[in-house]
């Protein structure tokens, strides 16, 4: 094979041997029409609830603004889901790495983050597959450099099998080619996946996302998951999770960046407004929203120089998020055809203000059912896995 053919090869070992800061990434989508699609977003109607302008979910993360901002929230030890997150994840994941152990798989990590939980998944990896492919996937590429740094340092992995993607998978047709890459990339050789730090509870139909993540999967896949949940569901304990959020500052900053970053708004830390609900036989929600309270109308430049009339008790809808009940999940994950392979729960309750509060780390493998005839059994994965035309 001459240079020319394995140019990626070559680079990677360039990058590696280079003592200046290069990162790789694989850029799926056109970052022109995020802008626009952020940008159409904040032109939504008037609404005192959050039902109008937002901010979807992702976009909260995309652009080294909010990316700082996150790192900065994840260290804030009053934004009490990330520290418990990134704190217990070690014993956590300990409790239930067993079941990948002497299995080699690669590594799909959906939502980089800092990269701290994914430097403990590939060093468990690592033993039974030093060659294993590492993609992380996010939707924002300097996300990927942040996190991917903390993810590698000093494993030794070499460059060319790190391969971050920048790209938004809550589309569809993202995952279809993202799906034709891996295929060429791993064949049939299996893959963990992982959607943690309740990054599933921020997306607005958040079954019919994991349900969309998971279709990804073939029977030798695994899938970790990790959410927040809570023992009961109560008025009184959606008011409890809100109090958790609106006492983090570092939270509130992380929050409103991707709304300072897009448009001429001076920000203001009172506007920031949280409105808890139980989801009926399911969740504790939570959303965060952005609240016109200066008792006048607001002009807001967007960033194609338009400008949009965000009106006196006009809302923007900033985020969502939610605990999860507990009772809940098994028929959340039945309706995604999935069934746990192992799971390990931890408790917050000793802290006085987590009545019943934890975190759930799950990992998920597909239920396939033997009843039904493989022509019927035609799924998402099907089209994802399809062979590369
Ligand atoms: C809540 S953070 C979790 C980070 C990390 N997994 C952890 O547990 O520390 C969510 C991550 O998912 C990424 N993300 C959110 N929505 C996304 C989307 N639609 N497509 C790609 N990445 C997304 C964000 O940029 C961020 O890195």
């Amino acid at each position: 094979m001459t240079a020319g053919e394995r140019p990626i090869g070559d680079l990677a070992r360039a990058i590696d041997e280079s003592d200046f800061a290069w990162s790789l990434v694989l850029v799926g989508e056109d970052q022109s029409s995020k802008l626009a699609s952020l940008t159409s977003d904040l032109r939504g109607r008037p609404s005192p609830t959050g039902e109008g302008k937002q901010i979807t979910s992702g976009y909260q993360y995309w652009g080294i603004g909010p990316t700082i901002a996150w790192a900065h929230a994840c260290s804030d030890p009053f934004y009490q889901v990330m520290k418990q997150s990134l704190e217990s994840f070690t014993r956590r994941w300990k409790r239930i790495s067993g079941k990948v152990e002497g299995v080699p798989l690669h590594y799909v990590c959906l939502g980089a983050g800092t990269g701290h939980k994914d430097r403990q998944i590939l060093e468990t990896l690592l033993g039974d597959n030093p060659d294993l492919f590492y993609f992380p996937v996010d939707i924002s590429s300097e996300m990927l450099r942040l996190g991917t740094g903390n993810s590698t340092a000093g494993l030794g992995m070499p460059g060319h099998r790190i391969v971050p993607v920048q790209l938004d998978f809550a589309i569809h047709e993202n995952l279809v080619e993202f799906g034709k890459l891996l295929r060429r990339v791993v064949g049939d050789e299996p893959i963990l996946y992982s959607l943690v730090g309740n990054t599933m509870a921020n997306f607005d139909d958040d079954a019919e996302m994991l349900a969309s993540l998971t279709a990804m999967m073939r029977p030798q896949d695994l899938f970790l998951l990790e959410v927040a949940t809570t023992d009961d569901l109560s008025d009184d304990l959606a008011r409890q999770v809100v109090e958790e959020y609106a006492r983090s500052r570092a939270y509130k900053e992380f929050v409103t960046s991707a709304l300072m970053h897009n448009s001429d708004l001076t920000i203001d830390m009172e506007s920031v407004q949280f409105r808890g609900s139980v989801e009926p036989g399911r969740a504790l929600k939570v959303k965060v929203i952005y609240q016109n309270r200066t008792g006048g109308d607001i002009q807001m430049m967007l960033p194609d120089r338009t400008r949009v009339l965000f009106p006196d008790n006009d809302t923007i809808l900033l985020q969502v998020t939610r605990k999860y009940s507990r009772k809940a999940l098994d028929g959340i994950f039945t309706k995604c055809g999935l069934r746990r392979v192992a799971s390990t729960h931890s408790d917050f309750r000793a802290q006085r203000q987590s009545p019943g509060f934890g975190m759930e780390l799950v990992l998920l493998r597909r239920a396939e059912s033997e009843a039904v005839p493989t022509q019927q059994r035609r799924t998402r994965a099907d089209e994802i896995w399809a062979n590369p035309s």
